[in-house]
């Protein structure tokens, strides 16, 4: 799968976003190493507070089938039921979630327009807080 299909995987699940609060519509395609996809959107809550973003709902997904590393992750998002220029980057809280399971070299893809944007997640987390400083190796399941 090449960069621009993941960035087309991410606009298709999009169209299963549920935000009737904020009216955003999030999609996230997430590529693990093992070469499979896993995609996410964003579900909003009445309480706003448990709201889950796309690219969350992705990882969870992802790591709950057993998933543990990704080569890269596309984010599509605009108003629902336009497909408008704008640029989404993960929020803050997406940020340091992928940085749990990054290796150093995922790939972050952000839809702009037709087109997207592409950085690291060690751009749009410098000298973040990661596993390694908590435990020496990391943790597994019990
Ligand atoms: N949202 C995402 O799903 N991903 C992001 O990276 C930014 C924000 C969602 C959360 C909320 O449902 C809506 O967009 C507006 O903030």
């Amino acid at each position: 799968m090449d960069q621009k299909q993941l960035v087309e995987e991410a606009w298709k699940a999009r169209e299963r976003a549920y935000a009737p609060y904020s009216g955003f519509a999030v999609g996230a395609a997430l590529l693990s190493k093992s070469g499979k996809l896993y995609t996410g959107c964003n579900i909003e809550s009445c309480a706003f507070g448990p709201t889950c973003c796309a690219e969350r709902t992705a990882l969870f997904k992802a790591v709950s089938e057993g998933e543990r590393e990704f080569l890269a992750i596309a984010v599509a998002g605009a108003p629902a039921g336009r497909r408008d220029g704008g640029l989404t980057s993960p929020c803050g809280v997406c940020r340091q979630m992928l940085y749990e399971f990054d290796d150093g070299s995922m790939t972050v893809l952000m839809a702009e327009g037709e087109g997207f944007r592409k950085t690291t997640l060690g751009e749009l987390l410098p000298l973040g807080f990661g596993p390694e400083r908590v435990a020496p190796s990391k943790p597994i399941a019990p």
